[in-house]
């Protein structure tokens, strides 16, 4: 950090200051854009220190707190602090920090969970009222002004725009050599005026490596060397290991029957542990030569980008282990010819993953018989984390795939019930369903076709026999139609059930 290196233009040296005196400047009510995707990129100090302004304000009798919008998770510097402080009256559009979930589920917390590609177009189109502030972390700041970004893009490029005042954290953490690997759009705009997002191929480059923002507006840098939440990922578990194991079988298959390229199309996985033993199950499959265009960039990608079998991978993040973080700081000039740094916008764009035709595969709470998928709350009415950008994926991709063990909590709840609690993907955008049991080619079936499949492939055997009975009497008797039959007085009666005794499966 000595010299301000990273900081390269001289007149914006003048705005250096201590992360306490960049929070001063930022009122109470404020909407603050942040930066961070899913424990990356994040401001690490800024948001501790108004944490603390906010709890001494607090003391003082004066009422302080703010709306913070970010890209997606970030860490405890920021939803954790300020969350523990209460100084989070509204969030958006995704959070998995335990200390912000537990105050959103006490109602505590506005939280407003959104597709991640909407954010930055809702943004423009004004629906979240003004952005006062933009608190985002970057590599550095070239010597004509413009901003290397960090190690997530997400709305940074937004925020950057349209926040009346920035304040910039320079993480000295970050490798210097990130610089050349983003790829920043622009070229959006409001209707009348869109125009194709002219990305072809997952590894194509369309805009520029930095952020171009207006001097003026910068308010305060605050210089950091703070590493992002990077969390090791479990080793895949039994449940996680056949998970991967149906499903690259069905990739072989669909290989087989023509239906599939030799080296797939661009895989997007989701987060979490399951998605993760997916990807490295492909490090030992047949298939060479694959890319990625992907929200997030986790362990397994960058082991297959090491094996030569990953060409490509088009992200808007990392989210790594502390070792993977390591391993990627240290080779970051080799990766860059293989990873590319999106905004979230165009990471996400629903006509580009349609374009390229992804392999979606993301994690879920619960799918229903009919495959409806519940991915964002418990007994539908606590969330877990939000929809992230499995909506963007999942209704554009060329096959949509959700996975899950086929219980939760020892068994006492089902994975595959006979209602979803809340829907995030309704059956028409959920094509196969996995769990350890097996796998469900839903398509081209009807919803009672379907049902058979889910039953039979996907659910558990404690479960299965119960799901049998309530799918045989739904089609005798108490349905209003046999369309997608449906017994309405029991069709929450599980989850219920979970509720009152701690379990779904009867006494
Ligand atoms: N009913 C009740 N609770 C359930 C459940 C169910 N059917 N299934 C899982 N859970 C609980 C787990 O027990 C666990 O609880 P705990 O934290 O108290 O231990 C929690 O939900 C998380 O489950 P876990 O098994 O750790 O799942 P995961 O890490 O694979 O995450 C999702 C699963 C659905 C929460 C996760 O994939 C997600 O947030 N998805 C939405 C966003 C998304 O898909 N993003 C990627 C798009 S690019």
């Amino acid at each position: 950090m000595s010299g301000h290196s990273r900081i390269r233009n001289e007149a914006l040296r003048s705005k250096i200051m201590t992360a306490e005196e960049a929070a001063a400047l930022i009122p109470s009510g404020s909407a603050i854009g942040m930066s961070g995707f899913t424990g990356s990129g994040y401001p690490k100090q800024v948001p501790l220190a108004l944490a603390a302004r906010i709890e001494a304000e607090r003391a003082k009798g004066n009422p302080f707190r703010v709306k913070i919008w970010t890209g997606a998770s970030t860490g405890p510097e920021l939803d954790g602090a300020l969350a523990k402080a209460d100084g989070v009256e509204f969030r958006l559009p995704y959070n998995s920090d335990p200390v912000a979930r537990d105050k959103i589920n006490a109602g505590q917390m506005e939280y407003l969970d959104m597709h991640l590609s909407q954010v930055a177009p809702v943004a423009w189109q004004g629906f979240l009222g003004p952005l006062d502030v933009a608190v985002v972390e970057v590599t550095a700041i070239r010597e004509d002004g413009t901003l290397v970004p960090s190690s997530s893009v997400g709305n940074n490029k937004t925020w950057l725009d349209r926040a009346e005042k920035i304040i910039l954290e320079v993480n000295s953490w970050q490798s210097e050599a990130l610089e050349g690997m983003h790829d920043i759009y622009y070229g959006t705009a409001l209707p009348p005026n869109r125009v194709p997002i002219p990305i072809v191929r997952a590894d194509d480059r369309i805009g520029s490596t930095t952020f171009h923002v207006d001097p003026a507006r910068i308010v305060a840098i605050v210089e950091t060397d703070t590493p992002d939440r990077n969390l090791p990922f479990s080793a895949p578990d039994e449940a996680s290991q056949a998970i991967a194991g149906h499903l690259l079988e069905f990739f072989s298959h669909e290989v087989k029957k023509g239906r599939l390229p030799e080296n797939l199309l661009p895989l997007q996985s989701g987060v979490g542990n399951i998605a993760n033993a997916v990807l490295a199950g492909l490090v030992d499959a047949p298939f060479e030569n694959m890319t990625a265009y992907t929200e997030v960039l986790q362990d397994g990608m960058l082991d297959l980008i090491d094996t030569g079998k990953l060409r490509v991978a088009s992200c808007t993040a990392f989210s790594l282990s502390p070792e993977a973080a390591a391993r990627l700081n240290a080779n970051m000039e080799v990766y860059k010819n293989r990873i590319i740094l999106r905004p979230q916008e165009i990471s996400n764009h629903p006509e580009v993953i349609r374009r390229l035709g992804c392999l979606a595969m993301n994690g879920m709470i619960e799918a229903d018989m009919y495959g409806n998928v519940n991915s964002t709350h418990i007994m539908g009415s606590r969330i877990q984390n939000g929809i992230g950008g499995s909506g963007d994926f999942a209704r554009n991709a060329f096959i949509s795939i959700f996975m899950s063990p086929s219980t939760a909590k020892d068994g006492k709840i089902s994975a595959i019930v006979p209602h979803v609690s809340h829907v995030d993907h309704i059956t028409q955008d959920v094509q196969v369903i996995v769990t350890e049991q097996g796998l469900a080619d839903l398509r081209g079936l009807s919803p009672k076709q379907r049902a058979r499949v889910i039953i039979e492939n996907c659910a558990h055997p404690t479960y299965r026999p119960l799901l049998a009975d309530y799918f045989a009497r739904a089609q005798r008797s108490g349905s209003y139609g046999l369309q997608t039959p449906m017994l309405l007085d029991e069709a929450l009666s599980w989850h219920h059930r979970f509720v009152q005794t701690g379990s779904m499966l009867p006494e």
